[in-house]
């Protein structure tokens, strides 16, 4: 969703740009004295006109991008350590539904945590540091068996550090006693 987001603000963007260009490039190929596309205070005006959305695109889609962490009364948190070549990571169930919040960090060198679903599709990455504690929210939408595997070479055994979490749906959860 946010992915789509970006291409389209891309496109529009590069629109934007090529646009002026192409009609620039037309008006100085027909005529031999180029009239220009705008007068100096339309001119003006545009510049302040592009800069305002300039501003007002950068903020409107940085704001919750990339990692925006909420806490709220249904956010679930878990604590992941990377280590040469394992995680180490706490609970390891979730809840489908409500977000979770992960608070990667790594014990010897930088890893990088990469959560799959069951199809092999990656759902996020974000780094594991050491000396640093980097968070990542995600709302699994579907129960199931979801894979955490290393995405950063860190060493002779990097292809081993795999791990499991498990993701319950949310009713079950929340009728059970705490
Ligand atoms: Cu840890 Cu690669």
């Amino acid at each position: 969703m946010q992915q789509q987001m970006i291409l389209v603000v891309t496109l529009l963007g590069m629109l934007c740009v090529a646009i002026p260009f192409i009609l620039i490039a037309r008006s100085t190929a027909s005529s031999v004295s180029p009239t220009p596309l705008f007068d100096d205070s339309s001119r003006r005006k545009l510049l302040w006109v592009l800069m305002i959305l300039g501003v007002v695109v950068t903020v409107a889609t940085l704001w919750v991008w990339p990692h925006r962490v909420v806490a709220g009364a249904s956010t679930q948190a878990v604590n992941v350590t990377g280590h040469q070549w394992s995680w180490e990571f706490e609970p390891k169930t979730v809840t489908a539904g409500s977000p979770v919040i992960f608070n990667v960090h790594a014990g010897d060198v930088n890893h990088g945590m990469g959560v799959y679903n069951a199809d092999k599709r990656l759902l996020f990455q974000v780094q594991a540091m050491p000396g640093y504690v980097n968070r990542v929210e995600y709302t699994f939408d579907k129960p199931g068996t979801y894979q955490i595997l290393c995405m950063e070479f860190c060493g002779i055994g990097h292809h081993t550090m795999m791990a499991d979490l498990t993701v319950t749906p949310a009713d079950q959860n929340e009728s059970a006693p705490q």
